[in-house]
């Protein structure tokens, strides 16, 4: 719980979320502000205003947030009179983004003084109406802040001309362009395995590993969000952000100090030093994959073609696998794969260091293999294990992997906080540490755009995978043909 003078800055808070009526403002962003609330972590002034275009009075939008909301709460954490409480904080403000008339219509329900903050969850196209539109009405001052959601843009000119829009009414300063993933505990912690730990450091690059792997699998296929996630793809929707954010983490150099500054430029250094991907390397270095009809949690589901609002031979990518390489003297020739994809096996998301085998077998007696990993699990639970080998009891001298597990569920028996509360709550105290640059962003699209481009050149048709498996069989070549495999 936060001291109320934390929090106090003095000035109102209005949060004025565009989108308000949608899927991430139902399922994330009202449960994670009902968090912040239980919890104290809001400023007692608080308000927050939802836009939407539908003409709801507010019993009609408090009685959709009751049905469309509500139940994405953990039955632990409901409590009646904090909900009603929390809904008294909550304002509903018809809008339609091509309506100056209807930004003066906020302007007059947001508080003169107040301190805004504006989290942008509609499509990004409408970012620059909705932010040209705000200036407008005189809603944007030196204390508004502004959170722009994923995905920003579709490719670098895209983001480029949103950055630029937003950056004419906002300073760098005021936004806050969130990924989810910089937000989860477990995520978090990383940085402290790595910098917050001397042991891990002198062994923390070339030729000391070997390889790196970060996996994102989602059980989950692609559900009503079709509309969305055709035009996206997986490339777009995890790779560019969450799962190069996670390589950022694992690959960045020591920053001088947590401030948002001097994590960003380690951050983006890695980002420009990923290697650009050619034509012929996009070939044998990336593996698109589409889900087909298969079992998932012990239920026939359909492949992603049959699945609603998926347009007939869609060649959308629901999975990928590659081989990125980082081009500095600490990870010179280490090889990181990364994969993704929807209607996996199981939801898994972990990261696997691989060191070198010692240089030497002096242990016949047992194959060869892998000695020594590195594994952090980040979801669904959070784990760090060690994999090192040790004498099998005996006579002989023979050798067997054995795990040392950081059990981290019972060191620390406290709350995890979800991932957008975390975010939400840096929002209101101007915490920018855990969200991305200008540069950052633009530097993920430069890497990112000639792979999508290349794969438009290439039109080939992604390879089919089954729902519920870990993939097509092409992904597994990609890692056996360097004499890796992929740790599930
Ligand atoms: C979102 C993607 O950013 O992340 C979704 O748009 C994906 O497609 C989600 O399902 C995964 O997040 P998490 O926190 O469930 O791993």
């Amino acid at each position: 719980m936060t001291s109320p003078t934390e929090l106090d800055t003095g000035l109102p808070l209005d949060m004025i979320i565009f989108g308000g009526m949608g899927d991430l403002a139902m399922r994330k962003l009202l449960p994670a502000l009902y968090m912040a609330y239980l919890h104290g972590n809001l400023p007692a002034s608080t308000r927050i205003l939802s836009t939407g275009r539908q003409a709801f009075d507010r019993s009609a939008y408090l009685a959709h947030v009751e049905e469309h909301s509500r139940g994405f709460i953990a039955g632990a954490n409901f409590n009646e009179q904090t909900w009603n409480g929390f809904l008294q904080l909550l304002v509903y403000v018809p809008l339609d983004v091509q309506e100056a008339a209807d930004f003066n219509a906020l302007a007059q329900a947001s508080r003169a003084g107040a301190q805004r903050v504006f989290y942008l969850s509609t499509a990004p196209a409408l970012f620059i109406a909705i932010c040209d539109k705000l200036a407008d009405a005189g809603l944007v001052d030196r204390n508004a802040r502004v959170v722009l959601e994923k995905p920003l843009g579709r490719d670098l000119a895209s983001a480029v001309d949103i950055n630029e829009a937003v950056g004419r009414h906002f300073a760098e300063s005021q936004i806050y362009r969130i990924d989810h993933y910089l937000g989860k505990e477990t995520v978090q912690n990383l940085m402290v395995l790595r910098f917050g730990n001397s042991i891990l450091e002198p062994l923390w690059r070339a030729p000391n590993i070997s390889s790196v792997q970060i996996t994102v699998a989602e059980e989950v296929g692609v559900g009503s969000r079709a509309g969305f996630y055709d035009g996206t793809g997986a490339m777009r929707d995890m790779v560019q952000n969450h799962l190069l954010q996670l390589l950022c983490i694992v690959a960045m150099e020591p920053p001088t100090s947590l401030t948002p500054d001097a994590v960003r430029d380690e951050k983006l250094k890695v980002l420009r030093s990923l290697r650009r991907f050619r034509l012929a390397d996009i070939a044998r270095d990336t593996v698109r994959g589409q889900y087909v009809r298969g079992v998932s949690g012990n239920q026939e589901v359909p492949g992603y073609l049959e699945e609603r609002n998926v347009p007939p031979g869609s060649k959308t990518e629901t999975f990928v696998a590659l081989r990125a390489h980082v081009d500095t003297w600490r990870w010179s020739k280490v090889p990181f794969y990364l994969r993704t994809g929807k209607r996996m096996a199981r939801r898994s998301s972990k990261i696997v260091v691989e060191f070198a085998n010692p240089p030497f077998p002096l242990f016949p007696e047992t194959p060869g293999g892998v000695a020594n990993r590195l594994v952090i699990e980040l979801q669904p639970e959070e784990a760090i294990k060690l994999q090192i080998m040790a004498k099998q009891p005996g006579t002989g001298m023979q050798m067997q992997q054995v795990e040392l597990n950081l059990d981290l569920q019972s060191a620390f028996q406290q709350r995890r906080a979800e991932a957008y509360e975390r975010l939400l709550i840096d929002v209101v105290r101007g915490r920018l540490t855990h969200f991305m640059r200008r540069d950052e962003l633009e530097a993920a699209w430069e890497w990112a755009d000639p792979i999508i481009n290349g794969w438009g050149t290439l039109d080939e048709k992604p390879h089919a995978y089954a729902a519920g498996s870990w993939g097509p069989a092409e992904a597994f070549a990609l890692l056996a043909r360097d004499g890796f495999s992929w740790i599930e």
